[in-house]
């Protein structure tokens, strides 16, 4: 065999051994990518404004707090789950949105319409008809949310503040 000869056939063996190597580094990127899409947790963007819906505007009339459920999406790692919050609005001081999770232990509040007043069941908190503290163990009024008008639509950013605190500290 000539030192051409030999060359080429030397030539032709690297080219057949990128082809397998080229195909297998291809598959390799293909689930590499996959995976990283799969597993890496979803970046949750704290300072996004996620507005919910409340009610329609023309539902809420009246002189006492009204009782509403909220839906939240909410990211923990790469899991979304819904959850279910409830919050007053109170139609007669301009539609203010209170959350209803007692500032306290995080128990929730009821209105009470007969002593008008917000009651904690767990450790006795009671709070005026605008959220104020009254009396108990609550250090602070029930925590005024974020709200907004939309296309005819309360709407309400929810957030979690800390138990046990007398000034509103949001949750990180
Ligand atoms: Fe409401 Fe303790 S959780 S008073």
């Amino acid at each position: 065999m000539s030192a051409d000869e030999k060359l080429n056939t030397q030539s032709r063996r690297s080219f057949l051994l990128l082809i397998p190597i080229t195909i297998l580094g291809g598959m390799f990127a293909s689930v590499a990518s996959a995976a990283f899409r799969f597993l890496r947790p979803r970046i949750v963007n704290e300072s996004a404004e996620t507005w919910s819906d409340v009610a329609q505007l023309s539902e809420l009339t009246g002189q006492s707090p009204l009782l509403k459920k909220i839906n939240i999406d909410h990211v923990t790692g790469w899991a979304l789950t819904k959850q279910e919050h409830q919050v007053y609005v109170l139609p007669n001081r301009d539609n203010q949105v209170l959350s209803a999770i007692c500032p306290h232990e995080g128990c929730e509040v009821a209105w009470e319409q007969d002593s008008k007043r917000f009651s904690c069941p767990c450790h006795e908190s009671y709070f005026s008809a605008d959220g104020a503290r009254l009396t108990g163990p609550a250090r602070r009024g029930l925590d005024p949310l974020p709200r907004r008008v939309q296309d005819g639509k309360l709407q309400v950013q929810f957030q979690s503040f800390e138990n046990n605190a007398t000034e509103q500290i949001k949750r990180a």
